[in-house]
């Protein structure tokens, strides 16, 4: 059994205080009856909830999608330097949130953030091999030896053998582009992978985690809930 205001507040898009307006308002019914007390308790599980006339889908567990940029950490709580938690609009926040997965300070792009541990578990489980993709741009062009070494497998400087992953060239020259698809992720992974073929990576883009693409309406620092096909999907 829960509050109201908190079941409605905990799915993420609603801050506490304007759920408490809406509910005092009488704009929320529980069971088919308007209720007006924000601390009225009920099972989550089985009540039916309406929120300004639209059927409220309750999940015990809040699932986002960020556009991280550059120059923030991807962890939950930092004492000195902004994290992707803090980029949070106050309606998404909730306790417990953390990265399912890292990305390096400088890297910008797809980071899905929940508060469910076990989905966290699963996406991240190496032997599951869930297929990341990147964007690359590198700092001297790239061959089909790049490509070929990529698809053999990369032994990383430390003696750390990589699983062969794929490099597409997409634009080639000074400054290429490409592309990186790895089912691995190991710290600095496609930095030192290309570290080893001495190429350096300039600019680096998560562009999706298993079958979420990153939503390209996303600008930056913006969030937003995964869908329920995206959820579904990441239930493999
Ligand atoms: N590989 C890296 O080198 N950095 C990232 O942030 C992600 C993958």
């Amino acid at each position: 059994m829960q509050r109201l205001d908190k079941l409605i507040a905990s799915q993420g898009t609603r801050s506490r205080s304007e759920t408490v307006r809406l509910i005092r308002s009488g704009q929320v019914t529980v069971n088919g009856a308007v209720c007006r007390d924000p601390a009225a308790k009920y099972d989550a599980d089985t009540c039916r909830v309406t929120v300004a006339g639209e059927p409220l889908c309750y999940r015990q567990f809040v699932y986002i999608m960020m556009n991280k940029p550059a120059g923030v950490l991807c962890v939950s709580r930092d004492p000195k330097v902004r994290t992707v938690v803090d980029l949070l609009p106050e309606s998404m926040k909730r306790k417990n949130l953390f990265p399912a997965g890292r990305l390096d300070k400088d890297t910008v792009g797809l980071v899905l953030l929940t508060d469910d541990g076990d989905l966290a578990h699963r996406i991240l489980a190496p032997k599951r091999g869930i297929l990341k993709r990147y964007q690359v741009r590198l700092d001297a062009s790239l061959t089909e030896e790049h490509c070929r070494a990529f698809a053999e497998g990369i032994t990383l400087a430390d003696g750390t053998r990589c699983r062969p992953a794929k490099l597409i060239v997409l634009e080639n020259g000074e400054q290429p582009l490409a592309e990186v698809r790895i089912t691995e992720g190991r710290y600095h992974q496609i930095k030192r992978m290309f570290g080893v073929l001495d190429r350096g990576v300039v600019w680096l883009k998560r562009i999706s985690i298993g079958n979420v693409v990153l939503d390209p309406s996303l600008a930056e620092g913006e969030s937003r809930l995964l869908t329920d096909q995206e959820y579904e999907s990441l239930h493999f």
